[in-house]
């Protein structure tokens, strides 16, 4: 028995490090048919043994397990995403602003923007047990078996690893394994796959992970998360991370940089931007990062990207067509947007007829006429937009545009603000692509989800005069529906189940869904968690709003005057009568106290015991409110590490209480 598992042992790291030569380290030291043998060898011991046979065996690596639903696990941190660059001078303003942040000296290391999906994979004990896809960046899918089957990552680590360990990662479609798949998909008479990315991301979540074994997918690391702190970057946690097995840019050629200056970045995009065509895989850009974890913290996040970290983007691909007519679509707020109607045109896989141009000001800059032949590129977004025109194409005669001065559905005199770059239709109340825009926006997923209603629906509510704003709809009867053409009973039945339905609904996704400007899904949550109750957010000033963390002026401005708006009030004071939600469950609120009521903190520097996020969390879910500066209001500076000098001036001058991170757990506790 012994010599059994001594066999079995020896096979299972025979070909670990077989695979990782081949797979990690692009280095052949097993032929092909060595390797097939021994693993055949070791998948007949295992059957024969299963007791000795471990889960991240190297047999694993063929897939087998069959996932009809994967789980959905929530994040320990949030997987967020970058903010993006187009040029020198965007990064140019983006190192200043850091330099602004600290007073340190700030390294960068310059990596390549991989082109695929985002995986965040555990370690306990140097075994991987989970692999998680980003999903919505606070939860994602668990496709552990499927990750399992990709060669360069390890199913066990090597060295001196840390215990518990997350690494998150690109998995790409290598372009080679890709060409062969869609080859072999044509022999077959199957359609093929359209780009990489796409196909990668669907073969993560496909059902049967023996088939995801074949496909040939690969990883790169990009981050490394864990409480042991042995290294004091994001380079230095990247060789580590190489130390212990993983696929890493390290030790490949100008892969990863660090770098002192622009010049030396804008060195490593533009020697990618060339270069690119020549990888085994597609990149979309560069992403540059502040590599002292200490400065990071310091640098902190936005509610969707980390500040310390910027994506590069390259320009995408571009054509040249004719403009042929201006249109304007007027928003849910109000704001006019201009758009172009293009002579079609194919551009990276598909035909472009519209694009967006964005505002008064882009017409103006771009000196965009009808008639011109203009330059349409498709960046990340979905709407493709004009970056140029082609002036040796101009014909004499065109005329620059006259942008319209009253609405185009209602008539009204267009409005600007000071320092807004969009025009807007003033009459909220009148003007029907507003009335139906929220509503639209209401009823939509994220908001209030009404099952039995959309878009459409809610333009022939409108067009009855049955609907006019949101409340209207928790009004609506049997009777006045049936009588609408396309209406059978069922479905009358269904939307008024629907609409009574999403009364359950709770209070960050109403608050999203009255649609406040400048208050998205992230801010909304935020806001309902600080303040709990509707009336607290109607009740609070501009001063308090900006002091909450993460919202910020123009945040705080558009709350107070939305509810400065009696009819705003009406409507919330209406969806209210109708049983809405309008403050936090019992069940959101279960898990909070209410000790630090009344008591404002401030974080500084980096902490031992807990992350910044974590500490902020205790302070939330106990009453107290978390503040991103320091004024006469503060209660506590919680003061960490390497406080920046000016921070702790601001605090002693204006005699603000400082305690340390134990104090504060001390202060919670007691
Ligand atoms: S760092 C907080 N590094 O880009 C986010 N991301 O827009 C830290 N990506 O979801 C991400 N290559 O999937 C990082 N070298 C790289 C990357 C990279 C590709 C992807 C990643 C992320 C998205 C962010």
């Amino acid at each position: 028995m012994a010599n059994i598992q001594a066999e079995i042992q020896t096979l299972t790291e025979e070909l670990k490090e077989a695979n990782h030569q081949y797979y990690v380290l692009d280095n052949s030291v097993l032929s092909d048919y060595d390797f097939d043998m021994k693993l055949k060898q070791l998948q007949k011991l295992e059957e024969a043994h299963p007791e000795f046979a471990s889960d991240n065996s190297p047999t694993k690596r063929v897939g087998g397990a069959v996932t009809k639903k994967f789980n959905t696990v929530k994040h320990d941190i949030p997987m967020l995403s970058l903010a993006n660059t187009y040029s020198k001078d965007e990064l140019e303003e983006w190192e200043a602003r850091n330099q602004k942040l600290t007073e340190q000296k700030i390294t960068y290391v310059c990596e390549l923007k991989y082109d695929g999906v985002a995986i965040g994979i555990k370690y306990k004990n140097g075994e991987l047990v989970q692999a998680v896809t980003r999903g919505d960046g606070a939860q994602g899918e668990e496709v552990t078996c499927n990750v399992k089957t990709i060669r360069s990552i390890p199913l066990s680590l090597r060295g001196d690893f840390p215990e518990d360990l997350e690494i998150r990662g690109e998995i790409f479609y290598p372009l080679q394994n890709f060409q062969k798949l869609n080859e072999q998909r044509e022999e077959l008479g199957e359609p093929t796959f359209a780009n990489p990315r796409n196909t990668a991301s669907g073969t993560l979540k496909m059902q049967d992970s023996a088939v995801v074994a074949t496909r040939g997918l690969d990883c790169m690391l990009y981050s490394v998360h864990s409480n042991s702190k042995d290294y004091p970057g994001h380079y230095e946690s990247v060789e580590a991370a190489a130390s212990w097995g993983i696929k890493t840019p390290i030790a490949r050629p100008r892969y990863i940089e660090t770098c002192d200056t622009i010049e030396q970045i804008m060195g490593f995009v533009e020697y990618w931007d060339k270069q690119r065509s020549k990888l085994p895989f597609e990149i979309d850009g560069v992403v540059v990062k502040v590599n002292n974890y200490r400065i990071q913290e310091e640098l902190g996040f936005t509610a969707k990207s980390p500040r310390w970290a910027i994506s590069f983007k390259f320009k995408a691909e571009a054509a040249l067509t004719r403009l042929n007519e201006i249109t304007y679509q007027v928003g849910r707020t109000g704001a006019i947007t201009p758009v172009a109607n293009l002579e079609p045109v194919l551009l990276a896989g598909t035909t472009v007829k519209r694009a967006s141009l964005h505002n008064a000001d882009q017409i103006e800059k771009l000196d965009i006429r009808v008639g011109d032949y203009v330059y349409v590129e498709k960046g990340g977004e979905i709407i493709p937009k004009i970056t140029g025109v082609e002036l040796s194409k101009r014909d004499l005669l065109v005329m620059p545009v006259d942008y319209i001065a009253n609405c185009p559905e209602c008539d009204t005199e267009l409005i600007r603000k000071e320092g807004e770059a969009q025009h807007y239709c003033p009459n909220d109340l009148g003007c029907p692509p507003q009335i139906t825009g929220r509503m639209q926006h209401f009823i939509s997923r994220k908001a209030m989800d009404i099952d039995g209603l959309g878009s459409e629906t809610i333009e022939l509510l409108f067009q009855e005069k049955l609907v006019g704003s949101p409340a209207d709809l928790y009004e609506l009867t049997f009777e006045q529906l049936i009588q609408l053409e396309r209406f059978a009973e069922k479905s009358v039945n269904n939307l008024i189940a629907g609409v009574a339905e999403s009364k359950a609904i709770p209070f960050e996704r109403v608050l999203y869904g009255i649609g406040i400007r400048y208050v998205g899904e992230t801010v909304a949550k935020k806001l309902a968690k600080h303040y709990r109750t509707i009336d607290g957010i109607v009740n609070a000033t501009l001063e308090e709003l900006v002091n909450v963390d993460e919202i910020g002026e123009k945040i705080a401005e558009s709350l107070v005057q939305f509810f400065a708006d009696e009819r705003n009030v009406e409507e919330v004071r209406r969806l209210k009568a109708h049983g809405l939600q309008f403050e936090l469950s019992e069940a959101q609120l279960a898990n909070t106290t209410t000790k630090l009521k009344g008591l404002t903190f401030v974080l500084s520097g980096v902490f031992e015991h807990h992350s910044r996020n974590e500490l902020k969390a205790m302070i939330e879910n106990n009453g107290g409110k978390n503040s991103g500066s320091i004024s006469k209001k503060t209660s506590y500076l919680i003061r960490g590490e390497n406080m920046g000098p000016s921070k702790l001036a601001k605090a002693e001058k204006l005699e603000v209480k400082m305690i340390s991170e134990t104090e504060f757990v001390e202060l919670l506790n007691g």
